[in-house]
């Protein structure tokens, strides 16, 4: 099955080819220039530190901010932490981390940030949001940005992270991917995402909002957001993100914004667990 033909939220997909997709290709590598830095050492975070979502999209850096203050000593589970910018961010705003992705790769540079950052989290270590191994109701928070879409199930990563939290706890859950949406419509002309240089991960589920909502069974939703409505820069070369800076992006944004935001590409939700 190719990606097109894989959407919607009762699909559930082996877990095997995700993995080794994710190892091979963490979020970061794609925006890196200069491959003579050294991966895990602090001159390479602040090379790709500016391509980061928490840099790069003000709305992820808000809300981090804000949950930040709200979970001040609370003990936060981030899922599919990538190279870890975003608990980085969370420490430095003394919010008690624990830190997980589906790849050995992710982890060990995630690791290796906060050892030069010089920040120390409760723990790192891998985990899969499908079958997390820690006990019930375990966290006063869990935080996952850009990773639910990518899962293979989107529904039993929710499940997972309402056993995992503390009755009230916030289950902070950004990007899913929105359809209809400006993205929707490039991802159905191939399989490639224009964000990325050599290919799709075998997993980018695009939801209605109605379908994301729908699985947040057991929660209060508290907040929701369309997000990414413009089309932003890329870093990726090549004809197809010549086509999209040159042809696209300038048509595309000249849609007004509160008719772009129908067609956002993004949909966050904070939900708390009843
Ligand atoms: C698009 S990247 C986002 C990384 C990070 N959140 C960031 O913004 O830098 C998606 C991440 O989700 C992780 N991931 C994919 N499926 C997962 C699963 N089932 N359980 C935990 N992490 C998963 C991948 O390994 C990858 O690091």
């Amino acid at each position: 099955m190719t990606t097109t033909e894989m959407r919607g939220p009762s699909v559930k997909h082996d877990i095997m080819p995700i993995a080794a997709y994710w190892d091979a290709h963490p979020l970061g590598r794609q925006y890196v220039k200069d491959q003579s830095i050294e991966p895990g050492t602090a001159a390479f975070f602040e090379h790709i530190r500016p391509w980061m979502s928490f840099y790069k999209f003000p709305w992820i850096k808000d809300r981090l901010e804000r949950e930040a203050a709200l979970l001040q000593g609370r003990h936060l589970l981030e899922i599919g932490c990538g190279m870890g910018f975003d608990s980085v961010e969370f420490l430095r705003r003394g919010v008690r981390v624990t830190a997980t992705d589906l790849t050995p790769t992710a982890v060990e540079l995630a690791r290796k940030h906060f050892e030069v950052e010089g920040l120390e989290p409760v723990d790192v270590r891998v985990e899969n949001v499908r079958d997390l191994s820690f006990d019930d109701a375990t966290f006063d928070a869990v935080w996952a940005r850009g990773v639910l879409h990518a899962t293979g199930d989107t529904r039993e990563a929710l499940a997972e992270i309402r056993r995992v939290l503390k009755p009230g706890g916030r289950a902070i859950i950004s990007h899913f991917y929105r359809r209809p949406s400006w993205m929707y419509w490039i991802s159905l002309l191939g399989r490639e995402n224009i964000e990325f240089r050599e290919e799709d991960p075998p997993v980018n589920d695009f939801l209605t909002e109605r379908e994301v909502l729908a699985m947040f069974e057991g929660f209060r939703v508290v907040e929701t957001a369309r997000e990414h409505y413009r089309a932003l820069p890329v870093a990726r070369t090549g004809l197809k993100a010549a086509l999209y800076s040159w042809v696209f992006r300038p048509v595309y944004n000249l849609i007004p914004g509160p008719l772009a935001r129908h067609l956002a590409y993004k949909f966050s939700v904070t939900a708390i667990k009843e």
